[in-house]
C-alpha cells in the first residue's frame, strides 16, 4: 500500500528501512532518497515506524527470570 503519493513510499519501503534503526519517519524519507514533501503521510508513516520498533523491542524481551 503507498503511504506516500507524493514520493511513492510504500508501508513496505517504509517498515523495511525502519527496521535497519532509524525511529523518525523523516529519517526514514531521507533514507530512501526522497524527503517528505507535502507531509500528509507523516503521520501515518510515523504510525509504521513505531509499530516496526515495538515489536522489535517485543521480540528481544529476556524472559528468563
Ligand atoms: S504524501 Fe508523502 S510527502 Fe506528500
Amino acid at each position: 500500500m503507498y503511504v506516500c503519493i507524493c514520493n511513492g513510499h510504500s508501508d513496505r519501503d517504509i517498515k523495511k528501512v525502519a527496521q535497519s534503526g532509524l525511529r523518525t519517519a523523516r529519517d526514514v524519507y531521507a533514507q530512501l532518497g526522497k524527503p517528505a514533501r507535502c507531509g500528509r503521510c507523516l503521520q501515518m508513516a510515523e504510525k509504521l515506524v513505531q509499530e516496526v520498533h515495538e515489536s522489535t523491542s517485543q521480540s528481544t524481551v529476556d524472559t528468563r527470570v
